[in-house]
């Protein structure tokens, strides 16, 4: 399938790492959280606000599905907690991107966008619930990826250029 499937937690940078790759690289590049709100013509927030996040997982779910049957050559961007699906090592290339939770939070807040990027992400909300969920998904993010990148202190492009030459020695 020779996908490449982007994790890591809320704000790391998945997103601009994505973009950089598809500049740097032959690979078409998706997000399963765009995939989503297509699918349901919604928001992230607003599904959260109105179906809960047992129904977002659901829609995960189907969504990995889809992934494993009918995506080749392509990035795969995913949403934080994407990592859960039961299929993942099926669909590509796991590759973590890896920061502190510090690092993270203080990358969100410097950012131009802060406010939005706070705003659409409901797990967010609460920073200390954050913590807490960051500490229990690190182990478990680096327990599933096949490749891991500390993305700290590092530009998008730097990123990227890491990601292409350990996954060309991966495969
Ligand atoms: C989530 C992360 C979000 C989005 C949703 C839930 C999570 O994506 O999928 O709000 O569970 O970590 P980003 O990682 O792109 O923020």
């Amino acid at each position: 399938m020779n996908n490449i499937i982007l994790i890591g937690f809320m704000g790391v940078g998945k997103g601009s790492v994505a973009r950089e790759v598809i500049k740097n690289s032959n690979y078409i590049a998706i997000d399963t959280d765009d995939l989503i709100e297509s699918m349901e013509n919604k928001k992230i927030k607003k599904i959260f606000e109105d179906e809960g996040e047992v129904y977002f997982r659901k829609l995960e779910k189907d969504v990995s599905l889809w992934l494993e049957k009918s995506v080749k050559n392509t990035l795969i961007s995913t949403g934080g907690g994407f990592y859960k699906v039961k299929n993942l090592k099926e669909i590509g290339t796991i590759v973590l991107l890896d920061s502190p939770f510090d690092s993270i939070i203080k990358r969100i807040k410097e950012h131009p966008n802060a406010t939005k990027k706070l705003k659409k992400r409901p797990l967010l909300s609460d920073l200390k619930k954050a913590k807490e969920l960051y500490k229990q998904r690190r182990p478990e993010y680096l327990e599933l990826a096949d490749i891991v990148v500390n993305v700290d202190g590092k530009s998008a492009l730097e990123c990227t250029k890491e990601i292409l030459k350990k996954v060309k020695k991966h495969v």
